[in-house]
């Protein structure tokens, strides 16, 4: 397997994203080109830390470069103020400066938490993702928003901050569990349902062989998921337009997250995967897709073994009209109304705003009634 690079061409902050096998091995030749000095601050998570951080530092240290490491506690609740400034003040304390690099090893709370620290310490530095979650792989390691979580809210604090070079090494998801490699696989589809229909093919054809272990699948899903993202970040960087796009189910999703409480009872990207069939649903009853197309989504995702409906989540789940409250909080809102990526049939998406509040309702009431 050859590695892939795909450029993210955004002027002077453009930057590769590097896809193949090996990549953490071979880190040190892939990170030296960019460094003053043989020496990288490395973020990480302990989880990742135990899985990915002896192969990182072999690779590193093959051309001499030297680590130092901070592993903070794995999950979303690390995505906080208090960590921020941990890893702040850590990178002072190790003297990490202007022209140093901070390399993000782990899935998007690591990227998002570490970009965030590299956009601010000294008023930026440049910063390296090594994703290790197929989410991180395909989504969030690309594209450079950065940031945390507040108590009000996720992802409220942050900045957009471009990394200068991206490593997706593919054996790194080997060590991923299967609920998180799924969960990673639901921003996968949404790719193919948003952009791309023959990539969602594709995926039909071969989802349950790459689920499985097949790495050469893993990383074509993975380079045409960075190649649509790259491109749509190349036409709108900072979310102006159609990089809303790229948040098809995510004003689902978001509520559920919210309903649920961030907790292990539903993954980012498992929401994203209901949220994704959810806005079929809508589209297909406002009569701008066939009725197919919602059931060819579902199907494939339950073929996928992945959660498709709300009766998929433990426990309980709020009203209908709690959750569209929850909807209502999301950071996407622009003035007070609710916006959703609707679909004309899979492959072709389009942001819309003025979705009927019955029809929503309709929608919501039938997804909670088959409970
Ligand atoms: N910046 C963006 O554009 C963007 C886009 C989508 C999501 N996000 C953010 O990404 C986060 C979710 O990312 P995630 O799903 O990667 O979560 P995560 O970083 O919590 O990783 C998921 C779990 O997998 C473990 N893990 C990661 N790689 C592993 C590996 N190779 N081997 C073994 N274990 C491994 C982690 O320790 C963690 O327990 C959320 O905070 C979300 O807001 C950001």
């Amino acid at each position: 397997m050859m590695t892939e690079t795909i450029r993210v061409p955004l002027g002077e902050r453009a930057y590769d994203v590097r896809v193949g096998r090996g990549l953490i091995a071979r880190a040190g030749a892939e990170i030296a080109p960019l460094l003053a000095r043989k020496r990288v601050a490395v973020l990480t998570d302990e989880t990742v830390a135990k899985a990915q951080g002896a192969v990182l530092e072999a690779g590193l240290a093959e051309r001499q470069i030297v680590a130092t490491t901070l592993a903070l506690p794995p999950g979303e609740a690390t995505k906080n103020w208090a960590n921020l400034q941990r890893t702040v003040e850590w990178l002072l304390s190790e003297k990490i400066e202007r022209r140093d690099v901070l390399v993000a090893l782990g899935g998007g709370v690591i990227g998002d938490l570490g970009g965030f620290a590299a956009a601010i310490l000294r008023r930026g530095i440049r910063f390296v993702q090594v994703p290790t979650s197929l989410l991180a792989q395909v989504d969030s390691s690309v594209g450079g928003k950065t940031g945390i979580n507040s108590p009000q809210g996720k992802n409220l604090v942050g900045a957009f901050h471009q990394p200068s070079l991206v490593l997706a090494d593919i054996d790194a998801l080997d060590t991923l569990p299967r609920r998180d490699f799924l969960a990673g696989y639901g921003e996968v589809v949404k790719y193919g349902l948003l952009g791309d229909a023959g990539f969602f093919d594709w995926l039909e054809t071969n989802g349950p062989a790459l689920a499985s272990g097949d790495r050469d699948l893993r990383a074509q899903a993975v380079r045409r998921s960075v190649e649509m993202k790259a491109e749509i970040v190349a036409r709108d960087e900072t979310e102006q337009g159609d990089r809303a796009l790229l948040n098809l189910g995510h004003t689902f999703c978001h509520a559920l997250e919210k309903a649920t409480g961030y907790s292990d009872r539903l993954l980012h990207g498992e929401g994203v995967a209901i949220g994704c069939a959810l806005a079929f649903e809508l589209s297909s009853r406002l009569g701008l897709c066939p009725q197919e197309e919602p059931s060819r989504v579902r199907q494939h995702l339950r073929e996928m073994g992945m959660k498709v409906d709300l009766s998929d989540i433990p426990g309980e789940l709020p009203d209908t009209e709690t959750l569209i409250g929850l909807m209502g909080q999301d950071k996407k809102v622009i003035d007070g109304r609710l916006r959703f990526i609707l679909s004309r049939r899979i492959g072709q998406t389009f942001v819309a705003d003025d979705v009927p509040a019955d029809v929503l309702r309709g929608v919501l009431n039938d997804a909670l009634s088959v409970r």
